[in-house]
């Protein structure tokens, strides 16, 4: 009998298949319908610093965190309308009566401007963990890599100042030395990375020759994003790793815990395949689990982490020259 328990930060997941943050943990029902299909924990969907931080209307006279495009000033209005914050502690509340699996609130944040006190309530509203959806763009070419990553550091001690529940960093992967990133913020007393976060993809309309977004859902190849970075940094970092991006099935889990995830944050798996396919991913594992003898999940995680590879860049230089000229006769 394969076992799949394991420890996310400190709180118990009957399995490591956890709903990452998007519409499918935004209500109660909602959430309730990803527990009775098995999942193991829930991420609720974000709320926005902006909204916690000020008014709709004194967001937009500061020009502080939006740009002063009408439209999309518009657009802040009537979301502070739809989404306000007592509804979000509500959630909180009306979960932790409700469900029985660990609930992580989240915030998506540029900076650590105000907002941060809002947390205090997070925890009082009994949320078990809260994850920052870290969403800084470098657009600036003007502004120094160093500054930029301040930011995060930054973000963290503000939010860490006042909460003690477990705290997790959700990070893009744009950073002039990820490695880095990663293994110092690991080192800031958080308790968890989760690799990675997907920014909205950028994409052209050629015929009304407009800018619009690309796919909102990720593609099963975009795991070797999470997979690479896991791989490569689980041995050194000082905190739990969730993988996130990309993870499509029961065997994808498995092969990030491979690399040394504790858990993993799904989202356009449960888009496209309905809650149910939840049930199908623990099949999964518990399968490949039962094939390869392993009782439970630390009897595998980490195996394929990169600790033991004493050159990392040259093995990758050697796979590239193979893999390119590997594929010579195609032309
Ligand atoms: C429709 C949708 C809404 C999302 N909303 C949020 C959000 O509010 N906050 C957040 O941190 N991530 C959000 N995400 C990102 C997911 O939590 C996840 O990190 C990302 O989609 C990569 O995982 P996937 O490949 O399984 O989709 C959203 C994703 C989707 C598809």
């Amino acid at each position: 009998m394969s076992d799949l328990k394991t420890t996310y930060m400190g709180l118990e997941l009957k399995n490591p298949i956890m709903a990452g943050s998007s519409g499918f943990t935004s209500t109660v029902d909602k959430v309730k319908e990803l527990e009775d299909n098995g999942i193991g924990g829930v991420v609720l969907k974000s709320i926005f610093e902006e909204q916690i931080m000020l008014e709709a209307d004194s967001i937009i006279k500061s020009g502080d965190s939006v740009n002063a495009d009408i439209a999309a000033d518009d657009y802040i209005k009537y979301y502070i309308q739809q989404n306000n914050l007592n509804n979000y502690l509500k959630l909180i509340e009306d979960l932790k009566k409700q469900v029985s699996i660990p609930v992580i609130a989240s915030v998506a944040c540029v900076s650590d401007k105000g907002w941060t006190d809002f947390t205090e309530s997070i925890e009082n509203a009994g949320a078990d963990a809260l994850e920052l959806n870290t969403y800084i763009l470098p657009f600036e070419s003007k502004i120094k890599s160093k500054e930029i990553e301040k930011k995060y550091f930054d973000i963290v001690y503000s939010a860490k100042k006042h909460i003690s529940i477990p705290l997790a960093v959700k990070l893009p992967y744009y950073f002039t030395n990820l490695s880095r990133m990663i293994i110092e913020l690991s080192k800031t007393g958080i308790d968890g990375l989760v690799l990675f976060n997907r920014f909205l993809k950028f994409d052209i309309d050629i015929e009304s020759i407009k800018i619009q977004p690309g796919g909102i859902f990720s593609a099963p190849e975009e795991i070797s994003v999470p997979l690479r970075w896991i791989s490569l940094l689980s041995d050194d970092v000082k905190c739990d790793l969730a993988a996130s991006i990309g993870i499509h099935d029961g065997y994808d889990a498995i092969k990030t815990i491979l690399t040394g995830a504790t858990c993993v944050e799904i989202a356009s798996t449960i888009y496209k395949n309905g809650p149910s396919y939840i049930g199908k991913m623990i099949d999964q594992m518990e399968d490949w689990m039962k094939r390869h003898s392993f009782k439970s999940i630390n009897n595998f995680k980490g195996k394929m982490n990169q600790a033991n590879v004493k050159d990392p860049q040259q093995l990758e230089r050697a796979q590239f020259m193979k893999y390119f000229s590997g594929h010579d006769e195609l032309v």
